[in-house]
């Protein structure tokens, strides 16, 4: 009998690994909306380079890039339907799902990306990877695009110049807050719109990071942009909880270990390409750089920083200040 065990252990041993051989590997979907040349494209592409190499035959990862999969409006949906796996959206997309991290958008909070960095990895910006939890949404890295610039067709120096302008901005009720407060108009569009919309004059301006002006070629249908920094554009890299848990435990070790490493290349590359893509539009000569004076910056300050108390129960004034804190 010993004999005849050991003979089933062989031919189920055999079985098992032919099984293994034939099996599909289990395919998962990263979707994003901007071009692969960028910090996000280039940490979802490093993620399943990662992925495959660590869990070979077991899983692929598809990357959507452009919104061809899933766009603003539906990514964070079609996640909790388990119809893509990962998304990244900036922060400034997640109000319905929590108010929380409404903080990243606060008008003149962070003075540099190396302050949002350090709150980001602080006890509390930490524990906003947890807001939405109870929503099914889990969060799992912060990842860097950079600093927002005004762009429009007339020179921005003063917020007297935005006033009844229209700005596309994302889906943000602060960034929304921020725009009434100069007496602009803020209009919430997905981003695969903004060329078209800024291109046939429908809107006179948006905001956003050097990257995704100069990837969207954004540059060349806006005469001037403004160096103002006003604000920051990240990311939260988000899978669904029924996906998470789902997944066995040592495979969502080395998941959560590529991410990690994925995430470390795109903020390199966050930093290195937020210069080199400025550079790049100025050299393209299409639109010109408008450089606010101190005294022209405070002015923008002064009109904006108001928005920060209408949101201040929302946010939390503790959060408030640990993000101040950041800065020094
Ligand atoms: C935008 O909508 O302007 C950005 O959030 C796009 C992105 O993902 O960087």
């Amino acid at each position: 009998t010993l004999k005849s065990i050991a003979k089933f252990a062989t031919a189920a041993s055999i079985l098992t690994v032919s099984l293994n051989v034939f099996a599909e590997p289990i395919e998962i979907k990263f979707s994003h909306v901007v071009a692969e040349n960028t910090p996000k494209g280039q940490m979802a592409l490093k993620f399943k380079e990662l992925i495959e190499q660590r869990l070979p035959g077991e899983y692929v990862v598809n990357v959507f890039p452009n919104s061809q999969l899933f766009g603003d409006n539906n990514e964070l949906a079609a996640l909790l339907l388990n119809d893509v796996q990962f998304v990244a959206p900036s922060l400034s997309k997640f109000e319905r799902y929590t108010k929380k991290l409404q903080i990243f958008d606060l008008p003149f909070l962070f003075e540099d990306m190396d302050a949002v960095d350090r709150f980001q990895q602080s006890e509390s910006g930490q524990k906003l990877l947890n807001a939405m939890n109870r929503k099914g949404v889990v969060g799992l890295g912060y990842l860097h695009n950079g600093m927002k610039q005004f762009s429009a067709n007339d020179p921005l120096n003063v917020p007297k110049d935005a006033n009844g302008k229209k700005f596309r901005i994302m889906a943000s009720d602060v960034i929304a807050a921020q725009f009434d407060a100069v007496g602009a108009i803020p209009v919430k569009k997905p981003f695969s719109e903004v060329f078209t919309l800024l291109q046939t004059r429908a809107i006179d301006g948006q905001e956003n990071t050097w990257s995704n002006t100069y990837s969207m070629k954004f540059y060349e249908v806006q005469s001037h942009i403004t160096e103002s920094n006003h604000g920051v554009l990240d990311y939260m890299v988000v899978t669904s909880n029924t996906f998470w848990k789902g997944l066995p435990a040592d495979k969502r070790a080395v998941f959560k270990s590529s991410l990690d490493e994925a995430i470390a290349l795109g903020n390199k590359i966050a930093a290195e390409k937020g210069n080199e893509d400025k550079q790049a539009i100025l050299d393209s000569n299409r639109s010109k750089l408008v450089t606010l004076t101190p005294e022209a910056r405070q002015q923008w300050v002064n009109a904006m920083k108001p928005v920060w108390a209408k949101f201040e129960d929302q946010i939390g004034k503790d959060m408030i200040d640990a993000a101040q804190a950041a800065n020094t």
